[in-house]
């Protein structure tokens, strides 16, 4: 169609899982829905709304990389995490979508493309479309339990790449990011010139303790440009709010740049309402009873799956460490989407690898953040149609 950019033309046509879901829904059938990801639906503690009510909450005092006591707060996080950063070097946006898009536009011209782990979170393919950057993909082998594979970054690199993205841990996936990883990765960064875009959204979400891991690159000297991306989205459980936080780092005189230009952009844009920065210390005080709250239902719903499944299943449970997902390796047969559609029948919603670029077999993705009695109340169909499945 003419007059409009070929960045906007996605397809929108609905596949059969959500044209099912949609009739199930219209017919008012009941549903398990364990595709549920939304914090602030599934009952778990929300702060005080009288936080977002401070008496400055109407007052405008723009300041491009947001405003400091929200930056010292974000600061303040992150040392409870371990990672030392200054708040001078922290930006604050809209969402880490938006954030995405601002380092697209800092790091790329158009055509140039950035390395995006497969399989992963499917939002990448829009968000590098919409600035005019391709998505190259690498692939994450699950021979490394979905770990990062420097080999694999480096074969999906060519002349126009600019940064490589890794979710850390990863969604659906749940693994983390390794020491051993991270060094290989600078490697590569340094000698190619590229910066390392990390998305850490999920970080706070560890399941376990395990050696090794690496859940920031937030305060670490790294040889190339790093960008670390979280947000009150997934730390606080409250997506509406519309609050990120990038935090830049690397050599001093590539993070300076990155950091002046990157005011520019905010500047045009001055995202952030002043509400919610006002909030922010407060907001993030309440984070930890959300987290401690939501990594209970986390455990507990995975602790039920693997309870659910019969020994001589012919399904695993893939291993994991973090995040809000789990992962089902299930028979070929009769196919990922069908299993979908009878799962369905049964009145239970689960998503299909293939939305996640998962190859090399048939998985399935379970959200692990739905009620307890919804997710135990799924088990027995869940059995019973894998039983038929292979
Ligand atoms: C890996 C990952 N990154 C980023 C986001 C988006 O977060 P935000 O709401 O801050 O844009 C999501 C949302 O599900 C996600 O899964």
């Amino acid at each position: 169609m003419s007059g409009f950019s070929a960045r906007t033309g996605f397809p929108r046509t609905w596949n059969p899982l959500a044209r099912a879901l949609d009739e199930r829904r219209q017919r008012g059938l009941p549903l398990l829905d364990l595709t549920e990801t939304n914090p602030t639906r599934v009952g778990l503690p929300a702060p005080e709304p009288a936080l977002l009510a401070s008496p400055g909450a109407f007052g405008y005092a723009p300041e491009p990389q947001g405003l400091l006591p929200a930056r010292e707060a974000v600061a303040a996080h992150l040392a409870s995490r371990g990672a030392h950063v200054s708040p001078g070097h922290l930006v604050l946006s809209a969402s880490t979508s938006e954030s995405y898009g601002w380092l697209f536009k800092l790091l790329c011209e158009p055509g140039d493309n950035v390395l995006v782990p497969a399989p992963s979170y499917p939002l990448f393919e829009y968000l590098t479309r919409l600035e005019g950057v391709e998505a190259r993909t690498y692939r994450l082998p699950r021979a490394h339990g979905f770990g990062l594979d420097v080999e694999e970054v480096a074969a999906a690199r060519d002349a126009r790449t600019r940064a490589v993205l890794v979710v850390n841990p990863g969604n659906p996936t749940g693994h983390y990011l390794h020491e051993g990883e991270l060094e290989a990765l600078g490697r590569l960064c340094a000698e190619a010139g590229l910066a390392l875009l990390s998305d850490e959204v999920f970080s706070d979400f560890a399941w376990d303790e395990e050696p090794g891991r690496v859940p920031t690159v937030a305060g670490r000297e790294l040889p190339m440009l790093t960008f670390s991306l979280s947000g009150l989205s997934k730390v606080a459980g409250l997506p509406g709010l519309k609050l990120g936080w990038t935090h830049v780092g690397g050599p001093d005189v590539l993070r300076e740049e990155a950091l002046a230009r990157l005011e520019l952009v905010a500047d045009t844009y001055l995202p952030v309402n002043t509400p919610v920065q006002l909030a922010l210390p407060g907001l993030l005080a309440h984070a930890p009873r959300f987290q401690r709250a939501l990594l209970a239902r986390v455990k507990e719903n995975r602790r039920r799956l693997l309870q659910a499944r019969p020994a001589d299943a012919r399904w695993d449970v893939l291993p994991a460490q973090g995040g809000w997902s789990t992962v089902l390796r299930v028979p070929l047969a009769p196919g990922e989407e069908a299993t979908c559609l009878a799962l369905l029948d049964e009145g239970v919603c689960v998503q299909p690898g293939y939305f996640y670029d998962f190859t090399g077999g048939a998985f399935l993705v379970l959200s692990l953040l739905p009620a307890p009695e919804i997710f135990s109340a799924a088990m027995e169909p869940l059995v019973r149609v894998l039983a038929t499945s292979g």
